[in-house]
């Protein structure tokens, strides 16, 4: 028998100790444990000790804090390799003769789940994750996560879990035999427990298995859809190519094809780009002036105006579990928003996004009225009413009478300007702009406009609210548009330019779909109507350079009525919702270009890609100059976010410094 009492170091961030005759190994790189190649080496060393010591009859592998393992580190990649590999690894716990038992503390992610795979038998702590997110990172599962998968839950599984990345929960991961147990009790009691019944016996390797028969027509099936969802990108395909492959080939044929798949587009531009927005997310959470802020707590939330912007941005609100109380200019218009907040959360329930406990709960928190001074008890209120200054201004001028002194007031504007707004009240310390992206229940995009006045706790509240409700909250300075609006003002400048020169909005649109992104620049344009540039347009016409270039094509269709998709003509005809290209929008453009003196050229796809990236760029690195926008990465995450820039493209900037 081992002593009880010892503990052993393998690195600095795997340690053991022997519980009776097993050996529980503990992994401990915080945050998340990655496993870096000290922790490599350290569980190396650790299945070294445990075969060469007699007085070890089995193994248990954990995790300290939150994370089993979050995967390979994704700092290493880009990196000359150091041993031993991950698969080395993998390999090794798998071909130990003494059982090794997975006790899943907390995400097992990646590489994480693979180290899982590997073991003889998987318990899982009640909240614990499992997931193979490389797809994610354009990669794929590297460490034979594509064919242990399949081996143990069929392919059907496994090529959902490995072509979407989504991870499963421990009662999911029970219920399709990723894990064998979930523990009743304490973790690691449950995890001895199960080592002590394994031990003497032949361990069970999960590569040595056959794979469950899953329905083929179905695989293929599921395979088409998640494809189409991924359009563009490389490593959906691969990966489930591969865990397909697992009812064919054998294990180490499939496992030679995983790792040549995984070394080639762990190099790929996709992976590089999806890695840049990777750590760009994480970036995006540093907020200078920031760190050391606490946010108010919150409770109650009022939001003013419940059209479509407010209804979506008080739904997320309730599905974050706030009290609300939705504020319309009368009981009517009150009325319509509370029954359009509830269409809202039954579509929810209706696709199983919540279930009736959740949806009874969120109903009874929502509270319409018509009576301003019941937003009283509110900690914040968010205004969504007509972007209009003068309504803004009246309604944050009685609000500020309304609310506590400390209560945080925060504006929905797009194009306004904030600062203008707060100077209105009498407490401008507590305004901030906080942008929500239509539909606002489920763009993850929150641009938190850090107001000149506003004191850090305000924008720090702002953020910390964005957080709460899944959102990724991006702090920018006020400028007319902040980033997004700024950038994409810049791509609708350059596209029309593109247009004067002599292509055509389908040609535009396409070179853009083509490249990756959601919609071509025209398209947008008339899904999202084109009156209010117009009408900006018409108010800036006074004050603008003549010298500068201006494209009048957009006022010509304006005035013609093609106002967009809701008129049925824009750029497009739209029959039965289909776009169709229209030969009286060809004959405009032609007869502007004539007027201009401008003879049109052919314009390849390639220079229309890289003018419209350019033009981003450029208004990015303006941004960047008047500290507008933070970093580069964070205008890249506004473009990817909420304006349908590819992720696996990087954003505008990343693809404009390749
Ligand atoms: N490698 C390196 N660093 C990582 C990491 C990883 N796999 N996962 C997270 N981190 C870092 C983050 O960059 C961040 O660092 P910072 O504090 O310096 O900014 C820190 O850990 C905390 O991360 P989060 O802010 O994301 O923490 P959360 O608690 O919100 O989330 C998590 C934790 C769910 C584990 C999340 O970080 C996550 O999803 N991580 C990525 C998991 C992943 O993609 N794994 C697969 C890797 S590829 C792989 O395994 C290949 C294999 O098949 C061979």
């Amino acid at each position: 028998m081992v002593d009880v009492t010892t503990s052993l170091t393998f690195s600095d961030t795997v340690s053991g100790k022997a519980e009776g005759d097993v050996l529980v190994v503990t992994l401990n790189n915080p945050p998340v444990n990655a496993a870096s190649a000290e922790l490599r080496q350290g569980l190396w060393r650790a299945l070294d000790h445990a075969r060469s010591d007699n007085a070890v009859s089995a193994v248990v592998i954990t995790g300290a804090g939150k994370s089993f393992v979050a995967g390979a580190d994704i700092k290493e990649f880009g990196k000359p390799q150091v041993d031993p590999t991950l698969p080395a690894v993998v390999e090794k716990i798998e071909a130990s003769e003494k059982p090794v038992i997975a006790a899943i503390n907390g995400v097992a992610l990646g590489g994480g789940c693979e180290i899982a795979l590997a073991a003889h038998a998987r318990i899982a702590h009640s909240k614990a994750k499992l997931g193979f997110p490389e797809v994610k990172l354009g990669i794929v599962p590297g460490a034979g996560g594509t064919q242990r998968l399949p081996r143990l839950v069929g392919c059907l599984e496994a090529v959902e879990m490995i072509g979407t990345g989504k991870p499963v929960n421990a009662e999911k991961a029970f219920g399709i035999g990723l894990i064998g147990a979930i523990a009743k009790g304490d973790l690691l009691s449950d995890a001895l427990a199960l080592a002590q019944s394994l031990k003497g016996k032949p361990v069970l390797r999960t590569s040595e298995r056959i794979a469950p028969r899953s329905d083929q027509a179905t695989v293929q099936n599921t395979i088409a859809k998640i494809t189409l969802k991924a359009k563009g990108q490389m490593a959906p395909g691969e990966a489930m190519r591969l865990a397909a492959s697992a009812s064919t080939l054998s294990f180490t044929q499939g496992l030679s094809d995983e790792r040549e798949t995984f070394l080639r587009l762990r190099d790929s531009d996709q992976a590089k780009a999806l890695r840049h927005v990777f750590f760009a997310e994480r970036d995006a959470a540093k907020v200078d002036g920031l760190e050391h802020v606490e946010p108010l707590p919150l409770n109650k939330i009022g939001v003013c105006g419940l059209g479509l912007m407010g209804a979506g941005i008080a739904t997320a609100l309730l599905s974050a579990g706030y009290e609300l109380i939705g504020y319309e200019r009368d009981e009517p218009a009150a009325e319509a928003g509370k029954a359009r907040i509830l269409d809202i959360l039954g579509k929810n329930l209706k696709s199983g996004r919540i279930d009736q406990a959740d949806f009874e709960r969120q109903a009874a928190n929502l509270a319409t009225t018509a009576k301003l001074r019941e937003l009283a008890p509110c900690d914040l209120v968010i205004e969504a009413v007509f972007d209009d200054m003068t309504i803004k201004t009246e309604l944050f001028q009685k609000l500020d009478l309304v609310i506590r002194s400390d209560a945080i007031l925060a504006t929905n504007t797009s194009y306004l300007d904030p600062d203008a707004l707060a100077a209105e009240t009498a407490h401008p310390e507590r305004v901030i702009g906080l942008h929500f992206f239509s539909p606002a229940n489920i763009m993850r995009l929150v641009e938190v406009v850090r107001c000149a006045q506003a004191t850090p706790q305000a924008v720090a509240t702002g953020f910390a609210l964005a957080k709460k409700l899944g959102k990724l909250p991006i702090v920018t300075g006020v400028c007319e548009g902040f980033i997004g609006n700024s950038i994409f003002s810049a791509y609708r400048r350059e596209a029309e330019f593109l247009l004067e020169d002599g292509a055509l909005p389908q040609e535009i649109d396409a070179a853009m779909e083509d490249y990756g992104m959601a919609m071509g620049p025209f398209a947008v344009f008339d899904l999202a109507g084109l009156e209010i540039a117009w009408a900006r347009r018409k108010r800036e016409a006074p004050t603008r350079d003549p010298e500068a270039r201006y494209v009048d094509i957009a006022d010509r269709l304006c005035e013609a009525g093609r106002l967009g998709q809701k008129s049925g003509r824009g750029w497009y005809s739209y029959e039965a919702g289909k776009r169709t290209v229209d030969s009286a929008v060809t004959e405009m453009i032609a007869q502007s270009r004539a007027a201009k003196g401008i003879t049109p050229r052919a314009i390849a796809s390639e220079e229309i890609v890289k003018r419209l990236i350019g033009a981003m760029a450029d208004e990015g690195k303006t941004l960047l100059d008047k500290a507008i926008a933070a970093r580069a990465s964070d205008i890249d995450l506004v473009m990817i976010n909420g304006y349908g820039f590819p992720a696996y493209r990087g954003g505008p900037m990343f693809a404009a410094s390749r």
